[in-house]
C-alpha cells in the first residue's frame, strides 16, 4: 500500500491495494493511521460489488441504514446499507425533473457532514463512483480541523461547550422541501451536536458545523444561526477546500467528524451519476463524546 499526498495533511491518494479481497491487519492498521492524519482517502480504480463495498467499510465500524428506508412506499435503487447518491429512479432510469427524490437530493449542495441530523451521527463515509458525468459533478471538502486552528483565541474560547440543535428538516426546509411524512418527522427529531469536536485519532480539535444545524442552544435563534452562517463562511473559505474530481471507480472515504461537503452542480437531467454511499457510525453521541451535558430544549 502505498500514500500519495495530494495537501499536506487534508487528502490523500492511496495506492497499491485492492479493496476487493479482504484487509490484512498490518493494511487496516495503516489506511486506520492515514485515516487519522488525512481527513479524504481517495483509492483509484476500485472494482467491487456492494458486498465488498460494505465489507470494506465495516473494517472502520457498525454501517447506517440509509434514511430513505423509514418512509413506507419509498422503492430503493439499492439496498438500505447503501445509501443512494445517484441521479437515479428504482427503475435505473435518469430521475424526473421535479421528482421527490430529486428535490430531496438538492440539499446535498449545500455545505453538511453526515448524518448529523441521527444522534449519533457517522464517523466515516465512504462513496463510490459507479459511472460519472463527462463534465461536472466534483465534490468539495472543507478541512474543520484546519479552519478550527485559523480562528482567533476569542471566538475559540466563546464556541467552548456551544451545541447546535441539527435536523434533516433544518436544512431541506431552507430550500423550501417539506415532502416528510409524519414517521419521518417522529422517526428524525432535532438532536444536539457540539460544535466544537476533538478528534480522536489526532488529538486535534475541529469544527462541527452543518446545514442541518438550525440553532444554537442558550441563544436567540436570529444570534445562532447568524453566527452558525459566520462560521459555515469561514471554514469554507478556499484555503480550507479540497475539491474531488472523480474519476471513475474512485472510492472516496472522508471523515465527517472533521470535514464538511458539498456536491457541485452536473447536468443532471442528461448524465447518469451513480454514486454509492456506504456510511459508517460513530461511537457516541458527540456532546457524550465532549463531556457536555445536553441542554434542555428552550
Ligand atoms: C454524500 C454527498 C455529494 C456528491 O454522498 O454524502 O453529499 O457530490 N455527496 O455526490
Ligand atoms: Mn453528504
Amino acid at each position: 500500500m502505498t500514500v500519495y499526498p495530494v495537501t499536506d495533511n487534508f487528502a490523500a491518494e492511496i495506492g497499491d491495494i485492492d479493496l476487493s479481497i479482504p484487509l490484512t491487519e498490518a493494511d487496516r492498521t495503516e489506511i486506520a493511521m492515514a485515516f487519522d492524519r488525512y481527513s479524504v482517502l481517495v483509492f483509484p480504480d476500485q472494482h467491487f460489488s456492494t458486498d465488498q463495498h460494505l465489507d470494506f467499510a465495516r473494517n472502520f465500524g457498525p454501517l447506517e441504514t440509509t434514511i430513505h428506508a423509514v418512509r413506507s412506499g419509498a422503492k430503493l435503487r439499492v439496498r438500505p446499507e447503501i445509501a443512494d447518491v445517484s441521479n437515479l429512479d428504482a427503475g435505473e432510469a435518469i430521475w424526473g425533473k421535479d421528482s421527490r427524490k430529486r428535490m430531496f437530493e438538492m440539499g446535498n449542495r449545500m455545505w453538511h457532514t453526515d448524518s448529523s441530523f441521527r444522534r449519533v451521527p457517522a464517523k466515516a463515509s465512504l462513496l463510490y463512483a459507479r459511472s460519472i458525468p463527462p463534465v461536472g459533478g466534483h465534490t468539495e471538502f472543507a478541512d474543520m480541523r484546519a479552519a478550527y486552528d485559523a480562528l482567533s483565541d476569542d471566538m475559540k474560547q466563546r464556541l467552548r461547550g456551544l451545541v447546535a440543535e441539527h435536523a434533516i428538516m433544518h436544512s431541506r426546509r431552507k430550500l423550501g422541501f417539506n415532502d416528510f411524512s409524519d414517521e419521518e418527522n417522529q422517526t428524525l427529531p432535532p438532536v444536539p451536536q457540539a460544535m466544537v469536536r476533538r478528534h480522536a485519532g489526532s488529538g486535534r480539535t475541529g469544527l462541527y458545523l452543518a446545514s442541518h444545524a438550525g440553532r444554537i442552544f442558550g441563544m436567540k435563534d436570529e444570534e445562532g444561526k447568524a453566527l452558525l452562517q459566520q462560521l459555515i463562511e469561514h471554514a469554507t473559505q478556499r484555503q480550507f477546500v479540497y475539491t474531488h474530481r472523480w474519476r471513475l471507480h474512485d472510492l472516496v472515504m472522508w471523515d465527517n467528524r472533521c470535514t464538511m461537503h458539498r456536491g457541485k452542480g452536473y447536468d443532471d437531467l442528461r448524465w447518469p451519476r451513480d454514486m454509492q454511499r456506504a456510511t459508517v457510525s460513530d461511537v457516541a453521541p458527540t456532546c457524550e463524546q465532549e463531556g457536555i451535558a445536553v441542554p434542555v430544549a428552550a
